[in-house]
């Protein structure tokens, strides 16, 4: 079995959030193209359209008209996805929006003080519910200069306060430990230059009456994220090849692909073009038949932080032990994937082993038990499993958690098994 085929992804999830969200403050008609169907991104467009925002999707394409804002009459449901739930609390709150956002049990347990605390200091009156989900915005006084530091790795942090900051006649600088994906960051530059200057990892917000936002059109990139199952699948299926075009490759996402590089994969990155500040590309990918153990320092997470269950799946086949470091951020996410990966890996006969926030994973040739695994509910973990199922050459199963990101996975797989 090996995986060989030539194929194009759904939009990035975390561009395609920010665009819509920010289509939604510009004024007219801004085409967002090549969306994914995925759960998360439809309870963003849920959330606009509860707030008076006219959203047409024409397959896949969404005809998005901007800045119609009116106070909702219900709850703004978030489902599972927590850059929804604080991007638009950043978002909402810059409109002076009343609302409460909700989310499904896994997103009301995620914490949410880590955007409210940051909000409040930037005057705005917004509560969580002992420091969770439900989020209730009520008045909003932003003050007028204003610095805040973020000191956990997290661009939904960012995002939300870089949403909540773009208010006329504002000067807020935002400056981050840890340096995160900046796709919003990317995605307002082009479209609005004079809004955002960045030097380093400092961010000032300065938004005036003059810059008009202007309706735009995007193509977005095929989600790096997505791909990182495809890469890992064919990296670990000798006789591999596989394409896979017009893939975002971001500096900030490429942790996985340049972990992999490092263990001994095949991997060429070709045709590269930029669109909306962003580097876009082919991944050229060709099986091998021994990769070697990595070691990845904590400081690298933040660009791989939602491949790292699948990255642990591929040190799994490596020879020798791997060592990934500086974790905690994975117990927030969906489900508490540190735990995640340390069951299902374990189940399927791996040596892993957790000590503080780093996991080492000593390699073997063969998993067994790859069915039948709890997959927590969370969607990354799911597709993780499919990879191993794929690997281990069992019955690959596909729950339906995995439409929270990526509703083609079954699809595409099929099609590229061989
Ligand atoms: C995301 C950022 C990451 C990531 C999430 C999407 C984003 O979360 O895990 O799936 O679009 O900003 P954190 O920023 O909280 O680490």
């Amino acid at each position: 079995m090996r995986i060989s085929g030539n194929i194009y992804l759904k939009g990035d999830k975390s561009i395609t959030h920010r665009a819509i969200m920010l289509a939604s403050i510009c004024n007219g008609e801004s085409m967002v193209n090549n969306v994914p169907h995925s759960e998360d991104i439809l309870s963003t467009i849920n959330a606009l359209s509860i707030c008076g925002i006219k959203i047409k999707n024409k397959n896949g394409n969404l005809s998005i008209i901007g800045n119609t804002f009116k106070h909702p009459s219900i709850d703004i449901d978030c489902g599972n996805s927590g850059t929804s739930m604080r991007l638009m609390t950043g978002l909402l709150s810059s409109k002076k929006i009343r609302c409460r956002l909700i989310g499904d049990k896994s997103l009301s347990s995620r914490p949410m003080d880590r955007i409210v605390n940051p909000m409040r200091e930037l005057g705005f009156d917004v509560l969580s519910t002992q420091g969770c989900a439900p989020i209730q915005l009520q008045s909003f006084e932003i003050q007028k200069d204003k610095e805040i530091h973020i000191s956990i790795p997290s661009a939904q942090v960012k995002s939300a306060l870089i949403f909540s900051s773009l208010i006329e006649g504002n000067n807020i600088k935002i400056s981050e430990k840890y340096k995160t994906r900046d796709h919003l960051e990317r995605l307002i530059d082009s479209i609005n230059y004079r809004v955002l200057k960045i030097s380093n990892n400092e961010i000032t917000i300065n938004h005036t009456a003059e810059q008009a936002w202007k309706g735009f059109e995007i193509n977005l990139p095929g989600d790096i994220s997505s791909a990182s199952y495809f890469i890992a699948a064919a990296t670990l299926l000798p006789g591999s090849e596989l394409v896979i075009n017009n893939v975002l490759l971001n500096n900030r996402r490429l942790g996985f692909i340049k972990s992999l590089i490092k263990m001994g994969a095949n991997i060429l990155i070709s045709d590269e073009v930029y669109r909306h500040n962003e580097r876009i590309g082919k991944l050229t990918i060709i099986g091998v038949k021994k990769l070697v153990p990595i070691n990845v320092p904590s400081e690298n997470i933040p660009s791989m932080v939602d491949e790292v269950p699948i990255l642990s799946l591929v040190c799994s086949y490596a020879s020798g032990t791997s060592i990934i470091s500086g974790l905690d951020e994975l117990r927030y996410k969906e489900s508490d994937r540190l735990e995640g990966i340390l069951n299902i890996l374990t189940s399927m006969g791996v040596d892993i082993k957790i000590s503080g926030s780093d996991i080492a994973i000593s390699g073997k040739n063969k998993l067994y038990n790859t069915t039948n695994l709890n997959n927590y509910d969370d969607h990354r973990l799911a597709m993780m499993i499919s990879i191993a199922q794929l690997i281990a050459r069992g019955r690959i199963e596909y729950p339906d958690c995995i439409n929270i990101s990526f509703p083609d996975f079954k699809e595409l797989l099929n099609k590229v098994i061989i």
